[in-house]
Formats: C-alpha cells, structure tokens, sequence
C-alpha cells in the first residue's frame, strides 16, 4: 500500500502543481533558536514526517528536478484503473456467482477466478455475496495507521443510532465525509427516503461505488482528487432543496482547526448553491472524541457534546471490547442542534435527564448543585465543594493547588511531572494554532498556519498518543 500513500499525500500537493501558487499545503512555521523563523510547507493529511516526508522552504524556489520527482511518485501511485475500467471490472464481477468473486488485498482491484492467475501472491478474498459488495467495509482491510488515515469502523449499533439521529432530523440528503458505514447504510436501505454521497480519501470504494456517489476527498483541505467534474457532482448534491446534513468522523489527531475550517466551507457552499441568508446553518454530526470537546468548542462555537458513546468494531480503544479504554469509548457525537432532539437506546445504558432535558448515560448523575448531569467520560463524577463543581470520581481535592487533582498529581510547588508538563505543551500548541488560524495570514494558500514546532522529545508527540496518555492517567 506505500504507493499508494504517496498518492494521497504528495498528489495534495503536486496535483494542483505551482506548489507555492495553488497548493492547498498548510504553511508551517519553524521558530529557531536564534529567535528567527523560517516558513515551510508540508502536508495537512498527515501528522506525522515518517508518513510524509513532504518538506519544502517557503523562501527556496521549488525546482524542475524536485517538482519532476513529485511528479514522478504521483504517477507511480495513480490509480492504473479509469473509471470506465472500474465500472467494467464491477459489472463482471456482479455477473458471476459470489463464489467466482474476488477482491486483491494487494492490487486493491475487483476480479473474477477466471483472472486469477496473475495474484498468485496476493491475498485474495472471496467469496463475495451482493451485500458485501454494497458495503465494502465489512471486508476491506481497515487502513489503520493510527496517525495517517485511521480507518475505524462503527459497530452496526452506532450506525443505527446516527441513522435514527439522521432521522429526527429529517434529512434527505446526507454528506458523509469520513463515514463510510454511515453511507453504506443508507445506500442499501430501502426503508429510508435519504440518498448519500461519500467523501473520503480512501479511493479503494471507488472499485464498488460509482463517481455519483463516491469522491475521492482530503477533508483537511477541501480537496477534491478528481478535479471539476467531482467538484460538479459535490455542488450538485449540496444545491438539491431537500434537508441536507453533514456526517463526519475524521481521524482522531487531525487538526481541528482545519476540519472546523473546512466544515464551515462545506456550510458556505451549502448556504451560496441555495442562495440562503449567512445566518442559515447547515446541522453537522460531528464525531470526535469527548476530552477534544474545548478544542471542538473552541473552533465550533455552535456545537454541544452529546452522552452517547460511539462503539467502534475494529478500534482497541474507542469500542466496548476486552482492550477498550476502562470507561467505555471515548468518543462522542457533536451535534449543532439542540441535544434534546436526540435519544439513545435504553438497553445500552441511556436514559433520558427531565432537568437537563436531553438522553445521557446511566453513569451520568444529574448533580443538583451544579444543575446538569456533568459526567464527560462514562463516569460518575463526584461534587466537589470546595472547587464548586463536579470532578472526576478518581480525583481528589488538593489544598496545595486549591482544587481537584489526579491522585498521583505532583503539587505546584514540587514541580509538575512529564505528563503534565506535556498537556500542557499540547494545549498550548493547540491554542497557540488556534489563535493563529484566526490571524489567517494572506498568503497564496486557501488556508496558512502557522504553528511552532516542537522538538521530538517535547511536545511534538502525535496528539493521538498524548490523547490516550491523557485517557489514561486521569
Ligand atoms: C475514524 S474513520 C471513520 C469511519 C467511520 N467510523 C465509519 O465507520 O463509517 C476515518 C475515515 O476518514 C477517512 N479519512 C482519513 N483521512 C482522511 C482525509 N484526510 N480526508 C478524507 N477522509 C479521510 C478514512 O478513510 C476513514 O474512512
Ligand atoms: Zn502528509
Ligand atoms: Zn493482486
Ligand atoms: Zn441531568
Ligand atoms: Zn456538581
Ligand atoms: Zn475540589
Ligand atoms: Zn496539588
């Protein structure tokens, strides 16, 4: 699959070519220890250098030989297939029995046994019934670099509470970017009068899903990998006048800033195809998880953070499973609509809050001081007096620090420890981002950024596992 990684995070850069003209790069800034800084760009999938080492001076000119060895790894990573070929491969595939189909793992291609012999070293899977050609992700290898695309998968009981959510919101037309299943689910329903588009980076479903429904997209810069005529077809499925909402559960390290950036994009082009007022809003279903809810918050003013807990079938930490994280997933569902619109099945533990008026998680205890079930994390938290407000059950009020702290805390006057010295580089990277964003410099890209780096052993660990780290020791 390396070639095709490359693909997908050089071609964001190349593909528009005139890399510091057009390029939807993100702008970095590199700060030394000189007190200078120097600007550079690299690339907004990928958080991590070992994934893409995409890399260039903002101040150096882009050569013909490194823009001809881009260019070169592009081309060796295009899909081979043209649309007509993978229409053609799907149709003779859907014309033999489920027996004589076969998907390569390898060449990620459709095939029939009668063309088998040239994946003698592939892995094969077969056979493959007509719903599973419907809903590839039940056997397509989930990509899951945790810090790349991270593909994981929602358990069929949250695709069936985000469709009910759908539901009460009465959508018709349904933007799934980053949401496969979501996608799946109401392409093959018959009972639901929704259509779906797909938007996702993952150009595997381009082998079962016609370009009318599926578009090869980077939701950190709102690209579209097949140029106009996707484009067209995205414009043509937002402009439609039925209700249309907006599903998105990107990768858990991706920059908020630029998933929230994007989003309101997504809702700008809604609000001009419609010719609507700039107050209309487009309702998002937003899914993320619940300790990134300040950073949510902060980027999308608008949301609130919902009790349910999305289950995930393939993901170690965020599903319910024997690895989970010890209170259940983590994540949860941002909506931009009112919560008490939402309600979640009682036989997985919710109930519904008549004071709060909205559905939580039977761990979560309405608090009469603080007037709300506070609970963020599948706990019962615990009223602290003296702080006036809940905490985490396992915390304790430290009079050292004036407030309620891990247990195995190190004081303000000891010192802080790695770990906290650590979320607080994370937090600080991430407001530092933030408040650049909104100093968007105008430079020739859609979207600049400029974010100190830090150094490996600092703060530059990948969010990802400064999340789980967080997770873990609170
Ligand atoms: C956490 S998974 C969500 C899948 C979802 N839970 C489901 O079951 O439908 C993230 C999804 O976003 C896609 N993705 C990852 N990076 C992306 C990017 N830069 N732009 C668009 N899609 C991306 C992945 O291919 C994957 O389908
Ligand atoms: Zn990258
Ligand atoms: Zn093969
Ligand atoms: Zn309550
Ligand atoms: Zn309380
Ligand atoms: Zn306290
Ligand atoms: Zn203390």
């Amino acid at each position: 699959m390396a070639k095709l990684d490359h693909r997908w995070v050089y071609g964001l850069h190349i593909q528009n070519s005139g890399i510091l003209k057009k390029c939807p790069t993100v702008l970095f800034e590199r700060f030394q220890s000189n007190g200078r800084s120097r600007q550079y760009y690299a690339c907004s999938a990928c958080r991590d250098r070992k994934d893409c080492s995409f890399f260039h001076w903002a101040d150096e000119k882009f050569s013909k030989t490194k823009r001809d060895l881009w260019d070169k790894f592009i081309k060796d990573s295009e899909p081979k297939d043209t649309e007509e070929e993978l229409s053609r491969s799907l149709n003779e595939v859907l014309s033999v029995l489920p027996s004589e189909r076969i998907y390569c793992a390898n060449c990620s291609t459709l095939l029939t046994t009668a063309r088998r012999s040239k994946h003698k070293a592939c892995t094969l899977i077969t056979p493959l019934t007509d719903i599973q050609l419907t809903q590839p992700s039940s056997f397509l290898p989930p990509r899951e670099s945790a810090k790349k695309e991270a593909q994981y998968l929602f358990a069929s009981s949250s695709v069936d509470v985000i469709i009910n959510m759908l539901v009460k919101l009465q959508a018709k037309r349904v933007l799934c970017v980053g949401a496969p299943r979501i996608y799946e689910a109401i392409a093959m329903s018959e009972k639901l009068e929704m259509s779906a588009l797909m938007l996702d980076i993952d150009e595997r479903f381009q082998s079962f899903f016609k370009p009318q429904s599926f578009l090869r997209y980077n939701m950190f810069n709102h690209y579209f990998f097949d140029g106009k005529k996707a484009k067209e077809t995205y414009q043509n499925f937002i402009a439609e006048k039925e209700k249309l909402v907006l599903v998105s559960d990107p990768p858990f390290g991706g920059r908020m800033e630029l998933l929230a950036h994007n989003m309101k994009r997504i809702e700008q082009d809604w609000r001009t195809a419609r010719h609507l007022d700039p107050q209309e809003q487009l309702p998002v279903l937003f899914i993320f998880p619940y300790f990134m809810e300040p950073q949510v918050l902060h980027n999308l003013s608008d949301f609130v953070m919902l009790d349910y807990q999305i289950d995930y079938d393939n993901h170690p930490l965020y599903s319910s499973g024997p690895k989970s994280m010890k209170n259940g997933s983590a994540v949860r569902v941002y909506v931009n609509q009112p919560a008490s619109l939402f309600s979640f099945p009682e036989s997985e533990g919710y109930h519904y809050c008549k004071p709060c008026n909205r559905w939580v998680f039977n761990n979560n205890k309405h608090c009469k001081k603080c007037k709300g079930c506070m609970s963020k994390d599948g706990r019962t938290y615990r009223h602290c007096d003296q702080c006036m407000k809940c905490v985490k059950p396992s915390w304790l009020h430290c009079t050292e620090c004036s407030r309620c702290q891990p247990q195995d805390h190190k004081c303000k006057s000891q010192g802080v420890n790695g770990f906290q010295r650590q979320y607080a580089i994370f937090v600080e990277v991430l407001t530092t981002s933030a408040q650049i964003v909104q100093r968007k410099r105008n430079v020739e890209n859609p979207l600049a950024v400029r974010m100190q780096e830090r150094r490996k052993k600092g703060g530059n660990r990948h969010c990802h596992q400064i999340f789980q780290k967080k997770e873990r020791e609170t």
